[in-house]
This record gives structure tokens, C-alpha cells and sequence, in this order.
């Protein structure tokens, strides 16, 4: 059975432990020593004179020629850990000794981990979608790297329009590296509303989070990214008071129980009527303060009635479908809600910023 290095020790109960033996209970032996008079009794049992390895390695002459050089270079590989793991040991036990008892002082208070958290973003977002899934609205996502067409084109936007100019474009460069190609990040949600009503049928009750990107300088409530909340419902029979009444409901689940809503016309190629949404100044009640620059009222989104060309872009005919459509900048609700003057804050990865929510 068993032979040379590998011998197992259970042929007779004499017969001299195998390297790999010796190194097993070596090993375990120095784990658990916990002083350095212990060591030095594990030096002598396993490396010393009389030790188990050393008759290993005293005992290679006599053995057949074909095994010697395989034992006499395991049992020397091991003596050569087995001294490494020692010095190792040794240090461990020493360096513990001296910093337990300098360095700790066990009357310090702990130093608190730090916890992460949501993004004031992504906390806005949930809390619009939370608010609007609970009127019946589902959540979809779509791609920031958008066709022309979605974003323009089937929104009423051709090529050439003025209205183009409101959006200032990221547009990505043609593969060939001649000029602009037809694709751009999209500088807001709403070619999610083509996007979508493409693939479903009415009813569609529908929020759509998402990040925009507009090429133009940043200031205090301009960036180059963020982002908006696109919302959409198309059905039979949906007017303009459905538009007001859900959004009314939203501005109160968002800023408290007392708000009023202020719809003025607003112009948007896609929507028609257009409208601006504002609520009064939740600060001063519409009395007039710095949040509200004296007005009372504070805008928050653009909205409107889905225009015919877009339902027929999209295959609805408009003679039986309607529906409403509504845009908010998600960093600008969170600033409203929380004070915060200056939206570069959002992107700026400061914990400080960041920590507070
Ligand atoms: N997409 C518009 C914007 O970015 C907002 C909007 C959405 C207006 C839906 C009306 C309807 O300004």
C-alpha cells in the first residue's frame, strides 16, 4: 500500500511519520501557542535535534535511491516553512504583547461606521413615483442615448423648427466622423411618451423618471444633466380636468394638504393646450417670500393636453383617444422641498451635501 513520503504511519505502530504528518501537526501545534515559552517547546518538538523532521531527514541515506531525493526535498521545504512560520509567530505574539497594551485604551468611545444612503435624487424619485403609482400610474424607464426621432420628430418638432432651439442638443457624431449623426442624449423624457404609446395600447396611466442632458452652461439652476419625471395618461374620453384634477392631487401629496394649483397657457409642440403648473408658495402660503421671489407662487412643471400629431404619430386616432402629458425637473422639486439653492450640488459627489438626507 502506502510507501515513501507518503507513508501513512499505519503499517505498524512505530513506523516514522510521513513530511506531510509532520507538517500538519506542526502547523496545528503553532496555532495555537499563545506565549513564547510555548514557542520555544514547539521549536524543540518539531525542529529541534530529537525532532520528527529531523529523523526524516537523518533517516534519507538509508532510504531506496528512487525515494531519497523526492523526501530529502519535501522535509527540507519543510523545515524551511516551518522556521519562516515560527519567526512569523514569534512576531505576532511580540508586536500583540506591546500594542495591547499601549494602544488601547478601552474607555475611548467607538468610532462610528458611516452609514450610506439614498441620493437626494433617487429619494425624489421614489417619492413622485410612490405619489403617482398611488393614483394607478406605472413606472417605466427608457434610454438616455435617444434616436432624433423620438426626442423631436414625433413629439412635432421636425428638423428646422425654432422650438428645437429650447432644447440645446448633445447630438452624437455620425459613425463615418462627418458632422452630427441621428442620435443624441435626450434632453428630456418626453420621447418616452412615443416611445411607449408605440408599443401599448390605451389606457396608459404612466411616470417616467429619467436622466436629460442639455448642452448649456451651469449656474446655480442650470446643468448640463438631470432629471425629470415625464408623466402620461391616454384613454377615451380624458380632458383637461382629469390633467388638473390628478396633478392637483399630486401637489398636495408632495407639499401638504393646503395647496392650490395655478395652470397658465404655456407653449409645447407636443401638447395642446399647453400649460404651466404652478402651486402657492408653500413657505409664506402665496403671501410672497424669498423662496417665491414675492410672487406667492412657485412653477414646477410643464404639462398640457397630448397633441393630435403626436397620437397620430404614434398610430392613436386622435378622434378617439386624448390624453395629458406632464414634465418636472426632479432636482428642482427636491430643491424646493429641502432649500437647496444651488442644483450643481446634486452631481458634485460632496458627502457633506450628500449626508444631510
Ligand atoms: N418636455 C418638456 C420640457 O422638457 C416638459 C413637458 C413635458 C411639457 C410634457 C409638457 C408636457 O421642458
Amino acid at each position: 500500500m502506502s510507501s515513501g513520503t507518503e507513508s501513512s504511519g499505519a503499517d505498524t505502530a512505530n513506523s516514522p511519520l510521513s513530511v506531510e504528518e509532520i507538517k500538519v501537526a506542526a502547523l496545528a501545534a503553532l496555532t495555537v501557542a499563545g506565549s513564547e515559552a510555548v514557542l520555544d517547546e514547539w521549536r524543540v518538538s518539531y525542529l529541534g535535534r530529537k525532532s520528527d523532521l529531523t529523523n526524516v531527514l537523518r533517516s534519507i541515506s538509508s532510504l531506496p535511491a528512487d525515494d531519497r531525493k523526492a523526501v530529502g526535498a519535501s522535509a527540507n521545504l519543510l523545515r524551511a516553512s516551518l522556521e519562516e512560520a515560527l519567526a512569523e509567530k514569534t512576531q505576532e505574539l511580540r508586536g500583540a504583547a506591546g500594542s495591547v497594551a499601549d494602544a488601547l485604551d478601552v474607555t475611548l468611545p467607538g468610532r462610528r461606521r458611516r452609514r450610506g444612503g439614498l441620493h437626494p435624487t433617487t429619494q425624489t424619485i421614489r417619492e413622485l413615483t410612490d405619489a403617482f403609482g398611488a393614483m394607478g400610474f406605472q413606472v417605466a424607464e427608457g434610454p438616455e442615448v435617444e434616436w432624433e426621432r423620438y426626442n423631436f420628430d414625433a413629439l412635432n418638432i421636425p428638423a428646422e423648427h425654432p422650438a428645437r432651439d429650447s432644447w440645446d442638443t448633445f447630438w452624437l457624431e455620425s459613425p463615418d466622423g462627418e458632422g452630427r449623426s441621428d442620435m443624441l442624449l435626450r434632453t428630456h423624457t418626453s420621447p418616452m411618451q412615443a416611445r411607449i404609446m408605440e408599443k401599448a395600447d390605451p389606457p396608459i396611466r404612466v411616470v417616467i423618471p429619467g436622466r436629460c442632458f442639455r448642452y448649456e452652461a451651469t449656474d446655480a439652476t442650470h446643468e448640463w444633466h438631470f432629471f425629470q419625471l415625464e408623466g402620461l395618461a391616454v384613454d377615451k374620453g380624458i380632458t383637461f380636468a382629469d390633467m388638473k384634477g390628478t396633478l392637483f392631487e399630486f401637489a398636495r401629496r408632495i407639499f401638504g394638504p393646503d395647496r392650490k394649483v395655478r395652470f397658465r397657457v404655456d407653449f409645447f409642440p407636443f401638447v395642446e393646450p399647453g400649460a404651466e403648473m404652478a402651486i402657492d408658495c408653500f413657505k409664506c402660503n402665496g403671501q410672497g417670500c424669498s423662496l417665491c421671489k414675492g410672487t406667492g407662487w412657485i412653477e414646477i412643471m410643464g404639462a398640457g393636453m397630448v397633441h393630435p400629431s403626436v397620437l397620430r404619430n404614434v398610430g392613436y386616432d386622435p378622434e378617439v383617444y386624448t390624453g395629458f402629458a406632464f414634465g418636472m425637473g426632479v432636482e428642482r422639486i427636491a430643491m424646493l422641498r429641502h432649500g437647496i439653492d444651488d442644483v450643481r450640488q446634486f452631481a458634485a459627489g460632496d458627502l457633506r451635501f450628500l449626508s444631510q438626507f
